[in-house]
């Protein structure tokens, strides 16, 4: 990206016969990292947001609700910008495209390609698909006459219009030659490939007109016709630079950096149709084009394939905000923290609440919330809250550049779970050196130097740690510091701090520690009124089903995705690293509360698959002369083939607990490796049953 001119982002305007969820929200997100993430280095940003208001849905939407269209469009518009405004997202500007600054660019749009030959007349007759607004040739449609596009399938129309068409199949050629001269354009290469492959099969001239049925742009001097709503819809992205009145504003914003977006509004759409009008208008074409994977509704919602039982975000931080007692400004950081984190960027995840919740304690209440308040909380104690004097350990600052590194090569590739992934490899690094260097015992021997060197280390990770987080999470970044004593007024960190190590004199006074991120005790998801009204959150486009598979969101390994642990924490989560003694009491359990786990080892008779599940196993296991099911979350790691004949050990006395229908009674332990599950056997065969003590 330029670093010269206003770094330009922009999210897909929104169909507004829904209501935000937490799909049109991940996409948001993103540009909100992207523009924090450059405004800390230095650049100057715009921002834009809004809302796809002339779609013939959104006017059947309204239909169907009793309302005048324009009253039923401002009321969801004002709903995605307060959502956007509630989860944090910074934008600079949300656009309408019923506001009449953008009527007046998509007409001169119309008028200068019309005047130019880039338009021309012509008869229509074919298919429409209201749902995706999408045309079709009558050799794109099967007998059934339904939409093309696998996940819409709905019953089309046939339109028999007299149009306007643009030149596309003219402007074929010149876009591959832009695309293969410009790789980083398209973004994910196989995306790119899609492309590559779209236009080689020959663009087709597809109306940019349909009859004005009392909604959409008229088209100008032709008030019987509308613009079709996809033609006046890309053009938001120029009439928010001022194009043409401002020339100025134009100029310091155009080409937009990235135009960011789901993979179904990007072969036919955005990777073709919007160049190729910006080739005929003889404007540039955005630096980069980025398309993302979906977040998919849980399995067997019904309500819809793609976005059925999907939470609207801000629901889901009052959620986690409710089950947590975190602040509500941290309680969004987490919502935002978890949709980045527990998405696959270049592939489908399918939302889970329960594995949310699961990553909120080990990554945030534990990992991160651990770190910061112990790290506070010693040197309250050894240093009476002043940063000690000493030099921060040199290993720490090259792995800190490691990460850095690794974060900004993520960045670029859009790989903002990567980016997360990277500042929580630092977290926990600084976790175990911790528990490596035990502070506490290093001050009861009196060797205070090494004392204050681990000290520094620890706060200068955690502080390298607040600039890594802020542009996903922006209030905990800011509390972080509060806490060292760093006082931005309000203001992010400058990224190049992430890579000064050393940067923090001595002296500096630090505030008492808080807890940011309160523990969850319960991750049972909620009954489903949290959800978004799954009526018209459908985000549906139209390039037609995507090769990509659904991916399980990334979650900590999960044995048996179980009720509340017997003792000492839930053994399903990342090993919690133990308190400091400075920071709360050490929980021990004694061997009274102990000897109240049924552990036994157990031989694996049968291992089975279950179907629509990607991670769990359903085991038979023998526990001496009992057999038991068991489910257990290793279906990455193992082939059910490999598990027959194994020896484990099962914790017998877990409450029983029904997962897709099927009781688990007991629970299969294993050792958490870089969250996979590596299952735990005894040294040499023993009888079924065993116990273990
Ligand atoms: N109005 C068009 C876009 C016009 S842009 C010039 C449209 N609107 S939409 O409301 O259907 O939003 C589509 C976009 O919302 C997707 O491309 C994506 O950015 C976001 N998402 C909507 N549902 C989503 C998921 N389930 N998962 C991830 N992103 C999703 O198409």
């Amino acid at each position: 990206m330029s670093s010269t001119k206003t770094v330009y982002i922009t999210t897909p305007i929104y169909y507004v016969n829904g209501r935000p969820h937490i799909g049109s929200g991940l996409t948001t997100l993103c540009c909100d990292f992207l523009k924090r993430y450059h405004a800390m280095r230095g650049a100057e940003t715009w921002f834009l947001t809004g809302t796809d208001e002339n779609a013939t849905k959104n006017q059947e939407a309204a239909q169907e609700a009793g309302v005048a269209p324009l009253e039923f469009v401002t009321g969801l518009a004002d709903e995605f910008r307060s959502a956007w405004r509630a989860m944090n997202f910074s934008f600079d500007d949300f656009i309408r495209t019923t506001e009449e600054r953008h009527v007046r660019t998509v007409h001169e749009v119309f008028r200068r390609l019309r005047d130019s030959g880039d338009l021309y007349r012509g008869a229509y007759e074919g298919w429409y698909c209201v749902s995706d607004e999408t045309f079709f040739r009558d050799t794109d449609v099967k007998d059934d006459l339904l939409c093309p596009n696998d996940e819409c399938r709905k019953p089309l129309r046939r339109v028999q219009e007299e149009n306007w068409f643009p030149r596309l199949s003219a402007y074929g050629d010149r876009l591959l030659e832009h695309i293969e001269g410009n790789p980083d354009f398209l973004q994910p290469d196989f995306r790119r490939n899609e492309v590559v492959a779209f236009i080689k099969q020959g663009l087709r001239d597809a109306s940019v007109t349909r009859s004005n049925n009392g909604w959409g742009i008229p088209v100008p001097d032709e008030p019987d016709k509308v613009v079709y709503v996809w033609f006046d819809a890309l053009i938001n992205y120029l009439t928010a630079t001022g194009w043409p009145d401002d020339m100025e504003r134009y100029r310091s914003l155009w080409p937009a950096d990235v135009h960011m977006m789901a993979k179904e509004i990007f072969v036919r759409f955005h990777a073709t149709l919007w160049p190729a009008m910006l080739m005929a208008l003889g404007l540039p074409l955005p630096k980069q084009v980025y398309a993302h994977g979906w977040w998919v509704g849980a399995e067997g919602k019904k309500e819809g394939k793609r976005t059925g039982g999907l939470p609207h975000p801000v629901a889901l931080a009052s959620e986690v905000e409710a089950r947590s007692g975190a602040a509500p400004e941290l309680a969004v950081d987490a919502v935002r923290y978890l949709l980045l984190r527990e998405m696959a960027f270049h592939g489908d995840s399918e939302f889970n609440e329960e594995s949310f919740l699961r990553r909120y304690n080990t990554d945030l209440a534990n990992d991160l919330g651990n770190l910061g308040n112990r790290t506070v909380a010693m040197v309250s104690r050894y240093f009476a809250g002043e940063a000690p004097q000493a030099e921060p350990d040199a290993e720490t600052g090259e792995f800190v550049k490691e990460v850095v590194a690794d974060y900004e090569v993520a960045i670029r590739e859009f790989r903002f779970n990567a980016a997360l992934e990277a500042a929580w490899r630092l977290i926990s690094h600084m976790n175990r050196l911790i528990e490596h260097r035990a502070p506490w015992s290093l001050a009861k021997q009196g060797k205070t130097d090494e004392l204050a060197s681990v000290l520094c280390t620890c706060l200068e990770s955690v502080r390298v740690a607040s600039v890594l987080i802020a542009p996903a999470m922006p209030s905990t970044s800011r509390a972080l510091r509060a806490s060292l004593g760093m006082d931005d007024e309000g203001d992010a960190p400058k990224w190049d701090e992430a890579l000064q190590w050393g940067l923090r004199g001595p002296g500096t006074r630090l505030a008492p520690p808080k807890p940011l991120f309160p523990r969850i005790q319960d991750v049972t998801p909620s009954p489903p009124a949290s959800t978004g009204d799954a009526k018209g959150l459908s985000a549906h486009g139209a390039d037609g089903p995507s090769a990509s598979p659904i991916v399980q969101s990334a979650s900590p390994p999960a044995v048996q995705s179980s009720s509340p642990p017997a003792v000492g924490g839930d053994p399903q989560e990342k090993r919690m690293e133990p308190p400091a003694p400075e920071a709360q009491a050490p929980a021990y359990v004694t061997y009274e509360e102990f000897s109240k786990l049924d552990l036994r080892v157990a031989h694996v008779v049968e291992a089975e698959p279950i179907p629509n599940a990607t991670k769990l196993l359903k085991l038979t296991v023998d526990l001496g002369g009992e057999t038991r099911t068991i489910l257990a979350g290793i279906a990455e790691m193992y082939q059910p083939d490999e598990l027959k004949g194994k020896q484990i050990v099962v914790i017998a006395n877990l409450q029983p607990r029904k997962m897709r229908g099927i009781e688990s009674q007991g629970m299969l332990l294993a050792a958490d490796v870089d969250g996979q599950a590596i299952i735990l056997q005894p040294e040499t065969p023993v009888p079924a049953g065993a116990r273990v003590r």
